[in-house]
């Protein structure tokens, strides 16, 4: 029997009760086997594997460029660092707006390359029969609402979403849409907190917000701004845990001292 099989998995059943019972769900990202092994370990009950590696890992501007090959790269990665958390690998820009058929193949490779749980697809009512039929082949769905950064160049901009009346109203048809579909939760980014607390309470499926207030079912961030990796990236939303940034730099910094003043190694660290 592996070690794996000993733990108590986290499923979207378990999701749901926890809805239920009341109990907040956290969720982060991760993209590599080291820190999701970490992120698990540390009792997280979701791990996102995020199309924003594009942006923390690859260094794009956008999430657009990251192909489904490397998503299905950063997942397996996942897959293999974790026992416990649900693992939700998003479907990356252009892998499901042509059809269907391409949604359903791209979901497949998904779930049979790296092992993952569920996927993750931005998008209401224009995307709904992708849900539906990537759902009808068995595999769970996490809906993304409010901020989908793979229309960024639609938007325009990062800024608030669905503050404006009819926004709200067609973010609240289209969580009811994804939840009448089979979707297990949604996310819900960068949306006031009022709306965020409306649509959740219209639900019996979990929200998972990022920027979206306290009302929500669960809380999810990217790990390398919890982190303090990207210190630059400053919203609003965003509690760093660490400072990273700073500490990474100081400990190689004094490695290139110890290295060039003889002091590393020393006789301890080498072998008679
Ligand atoms: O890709 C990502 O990290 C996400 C979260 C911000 C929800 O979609």
């Amino acid at each position: 029997m592996s070690i794996k099989s000993n733990v108590r998995k986290i499923t979207t059943n378990t999701l749901q009760q926890m809805k239920q019972n009341g109990e907040k769900i956290s969720m982060l990202t991760a993209y590599d086997f080291s820190l999701a092994r970490i992120v698990d370990t540390a009792g997280i009950e979701v791990i996102l594997v995020g199309d924003s590696a594009s942006n923390v890992v690859a260094g794009h501007e956008t999430t657009l460029p990251i192909t489904l090959d490397q998503m299905i790269y950063h997942g397996a990665s996942v897959v293999r660092g974790t026992s416990r958390a649900l693992i939700v690998v998003d479907l990356p820009f252009g892998s499901y707006q042509g059809n269907s058929r391409e949604a359903l193949n791209s979901a497949i490779r998904i779930m049979k390359e790296t092992g993952a749980h569920a996927v993750k697809l931005e998008g209401g009512a224009e995307i709904i029969d992708s849900v539906e039929r990537i759902i009808s082949a068995g595999i769970p769905v996490m809906g993304h609402l409010g901020l989908t950064p793979q229309s960024i160049y639609k938007f325009g901009t990062y800024t608030v979403r669905a503050k404006e009346e009819m926004e709200a109203n067609k973010l609240l048809e289209d969580a009811k849409l994804l939840e009448k579909s089979g979707c297990f939760s949604i996310v819900l980014e960068k949306i006031p907190s009022k709306l965020a607390n409306n649509v959740t309470s219209q639900l019996t499926i979990p929200t998972i917000g990022i920027g979206a207030g306290p009302s929500v079912d669960g809380q999810v961030l990217v790990l390398h701004d919890l982190l303090g990796i990207t210190h630059e990236f400053n919203p609003r939303f965003l509690r760093r845990y660490l400072n990273l940034h700073d500490q990474i730099s100081e400990a190689i910094t004094k490695y290139v001292d110890d290295v060039k003043s003889l002091n590393f190694p020393n006789e301890n660290e080498s072998y008679n």
